[in-house]
C-alpha cells in the first residue's frame, strides 16, 4: 500500500511526562515524522480536551508507566476519548524494569472505542523512582540507546509496518481502572510528601508542574490529596526542599530541564 493512502500524514500526539523520559522519546519521534514529511502536532495530554481530538489524523499517545499500569489522570483522558470511528491510533509507554503489560491494558481500552490500533511499543528508560544511587553514565547509555527504538518506531509507524498486538493474558486487576485507582491511593499514603521550610526558597515551580493541582502555594507550598506520585515536583525542586516522608533516601532524576518540561 502506498504510504498517502494510508492516512498518516497528519498525526496528532498527546504525552504525559513526569521526569521528562517520555518527553525525550516523544521529541524523538516527531523528529523522525518531520523528516518524513508528516504533520505533527503535540500537546500535553493533561492540558487537553479528549473529546475535542482531530479524528481526521492518526492519533499518537504516550505515557510513562506507573506500578504496571499507568497514571489515573492518563487512563482518565484514555477513558474519556469519543468514539473513534476507524479512526488509528499508536502508543507508545516508557519503562525501567516491567510494564505490567500495559499496551494490552491500553489496546483493549482504545479498540472498546473503536480506534484502529496500528502500532506499540515500550520503550526502556532510567528509572525515576531511585532509592539508591545510579550511574549517570549508565542511565545515559539507557536513553541513547531508548532515543533509537523511538527513531525506528517512527518509521514503521509511517511506512505501516507497525503493530500492536492483544496481549495473550492480561491480568484483569491489571486492565481494570479500579486497580489504578487503588494502588494510587496506596502509594500516595506510603509515598507522602513533604516541604522542608528551611531549604524551600518559594520559587513556585512545584506548584507550577503539578500535573493535578496538589500544590497549593500559601507562604510556602502545602500538598492536598489528589498526587498521583508523577514525581515532578521532588525531581525538579531546585533545593531538594520536597521529600518522602518516610524516605529519606530518594535520589532525584530528570531527563530534561524545568523549562521543558513545564509546556
Ligand atoms: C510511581 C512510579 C511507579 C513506577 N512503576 C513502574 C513500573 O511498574 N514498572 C516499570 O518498569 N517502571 C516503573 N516506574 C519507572 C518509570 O516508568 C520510568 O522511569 C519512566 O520512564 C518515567 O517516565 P517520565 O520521565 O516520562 O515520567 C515507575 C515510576 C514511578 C514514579
Ligand atoms: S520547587 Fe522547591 S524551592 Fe521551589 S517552592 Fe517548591 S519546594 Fe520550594
Ligand atoms: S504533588 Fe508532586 S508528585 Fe504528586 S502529582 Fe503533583 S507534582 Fe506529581
Amino acid at each position: 500500500m502506498e504510504f498517502e493512502e494510508m492516512n498518516r500524514k497528519k498525526v496528532a500526539f498527546y504525552y504525559f511526562s513526569g521526569t521528562g523520559n517520555t518527553l525525550l522519546i516523544v521529541r524523538e519521534m516527531i523528529k523522525v515524522f518531520r523528516k518524513l514529511n508528516i504533520q505533527v502536532e503535540a500537546h500535553n495530554m493533561l492540558h487537553s480536551d479528549p473529546e475535542g481530538i482531530p479524528l481526521h489524523k492518526t492519533i499518537g499517545i504516550a505515557f510513562p508507566v506507573a506500578c504496571f499500569t499507568t497514571y489515573p489522570s492518563v487512563r482518565d483522558f484514555l477513558t474519556k476519548l469519543p468514539d473513534g470511528r476507524g479512526t488509528e491510533i499508536f502508543m507508545v509507554d516508557t519503562y525501567s524494569s516491567f510494564s505490567g503489560l500495559l499496551t494490552g491494558q491500553i489496546r483493549s481500552i482504545v479498540t472498546k472505542k473503536n480506534y484502529i490500533p496500528i502500532g506499540a511499543r515500550e520503550i526502556k528508560m532510567p528509572n525515576n523512582f531511585n532509592f539508591k544511587p545510579y550511574r549517570e553514565e549508565k542511565y545515559a547509555r539507557i536513553v541513547k540507546k531508548g532515543l533509537l527504538q523511538a527513531k525506528y518506531f517512527s518509521h514503521d509507524i509511517v511506512y505501516g509496518i507497525s503493530s500492536w498486538k492483544p496481549t495473550p493474558f492480561i491480568p484483569v486487576f491489571l486492565s481494570n481502572s479500579g486497580f489504578a485507582r487503588r494502588v494510587f491511593t496506596f502509594m500516595k499514603r506510603k509515598y507522602a510528601l513533604s516541604i522542608d521550610n528551611i531549604k524551600c526558597i518559594r520559587c513556585g515551580k512545584c506548584y507550577k508542574l503539578c500535573p493535578v493541582d496538589n500544590i497549593e502555594m500559601e507562604n510556602y507550598p502545602e500538598f492536598l490529596d489528589r498526587c498521583q506520585l508523577c514525581l515532578r515536583c521532588i525531581s525538579f525542586c531546585p533545593t531538594e526542599a520536597i521529600r518522602f516522608k518516610e524516605r529519606e533516601d530518594f535520589y532525584p532524576y530528570t531527563a530534561v530541564e524545568y523549562e521543558d518540561i513545564i509546556q
